[in-house]
């Protein structure tokens, strides 16, 4: 079966996420399956040491990125499962869904981002379509559900990536400080690419090299609004010491061979302080600021959060910690009218020498523009 009809297993098409060297496919299905992916002549299971995962409703197959570039495509396959038992479980026959699949290449790349979606699904989608079938990577940048008291939240998250990537080109997930909050906030892991259960991680994608950071929570963990829940301030000492490590092995990662763009993702942009109760973090967020422009020296940083579409420069009058390249503020989910769906995001081309921003709504048309150089 080929992929140009949505499975009525699938509650959207697959996303193909970058960690590292590898790419994470999820699928979330509707009915219980035990699932595997095809790459050339290789499977890739979701599996827990052995067993084929049937438990949940999202499944996440792991597959080498150079593997799935050379390939061009990959073949989803799932079997339904009719009961599960101790002894003679009974499945049905297996299903096989192709898919073809465009990895990053060349030095002009087209992004799309998209952060505090909120839940909002028809109007980020539609932003989200502004580059068409010429769309190199989805970025998506947090807050994609509104809050993650409901395990039905996550939808937006695969249904956004479904529907603009179709499973056919590469994603990049962060989270956001929403994402933190609920019941299933600790299952959202489960739901999105993690580095071995952290959301944060460098990739690999072409000649892009990119990390992403993710702040956690907006304010102090006492707040009571956490309720004595939350612990981001050990989270984030251990990014730390993820940044110093990953500087410490720059040759393998943004110093690599065949590495001539550089980028941050992460929701919050923390080289701002904020007013209280937001003002965290002035030491440690100075020095992840420091760390990336004295050694990793992205081209920008990409966030989200804000609510508005702005590119914040070096000296300018956001720039408390000492940037080095500019931060892209990159969604406006509301544009001040809470009771239509619209919805403002962010086409960046990244060429060799520069970066155009282009910030679109849901019909496609374009309300600011920067350029930068790099
Ligand atoms: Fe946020």
């Amino acid at each position: 079966m080929n992929s140009n009809v949505l499975c009525e297993s699938f509650k959207a098409h697959p996303a193909v996420y970058a960690v590292g060297r590898e790419y994470q496919i999820t699928v979330v299905t509707n009915v219980e399956t035990l699932m595997w992916v095809r790459v050339g002549d290789e499977e890739f299971y979701d599996d827990s040491n052995g067993i084929i995962r049937s438990g949940k409703p999202v499944h996440k197959m792991t597959v080498p990125a150079e593997l799935l570039d050379s390939q061009g495509g990959y073949t989803v396959c799932f079997r339904r499962v009719i009961e599960r038992k101790p002894y003679y479980s009974e499945t049905e026959d297996i299903t096989e869904i192709n898919y073809t699949f465009r990895p990053v290449t060349g030095e002009n790349i087209r992004i799309y981002h998209i952060s505090d979606a909120h839940n909002k699904v028809d109007s980020p989608v539609g932003a989200g379509e502004y580059f068409g079938n010429s769309l190199d990577l989805l970025i998506l940048n947090g807050d994609i559900p509104n809050h993650s008291g409901d395990i039905a939240n996550f939808d937006a998250i695969h249904e956004i990536a479904g529907r603009i990537t179709k499973g056919e080109i590469p994603a990049v997930f962060s989270r956001g400080n929403h994402d933190t909050r609920g019941i299933h906030a600790e299952d959202l892991a489960d739901y999105t690419p993690t580095d071995g259960g952290s959301s944060y991680f460098t990739f690999r994608l072409g000649g892009l090299w990119g990390m992403v950071l993710d702040c956690g929570e907006d304010k102090d963990d006492s707040s009571v609004e956490y309720g004595n829940t939350i612990c981001c301030h050990w989270f984030r000492q251990k990014q730390t010491r993820f940044i110093e490590g990953v500087i410490a092995n720059a040759e393998k990662e943004y110093l690599a061979p065949g590495v001539t763009k550089r980028m941050v993702v992460c929701h919050i942009p923390f080289t701002y302080i904020y007013r209280k109760p937001f003002d965290i973090e002035k030491e440690l967020y100075a020095h992840w600021t420091g760390l990336l422009r004295e050694h990793v020296k992205p081209d920008f940083i990409l966030c989200g959060h804000m609510h508005c579409t702005e590119v914040w420069y070096p000296g300018g009058e956001h720039d408390d910690h000492g940037q080095s390249c500019p931060v892209i503020i990159g969604s406006d989910p509301f544009l001040g009218r809470k009771d239509m769906d619209v919805f403002v995001g962010c086409a960046i081309e990244y060429g060799e020498r520069n970066v155009k921003v282009r910030f679109t709504d849901q019909d496609k048309a374009v309300v600011g523009e920067e350029e930068f150089g790099i």
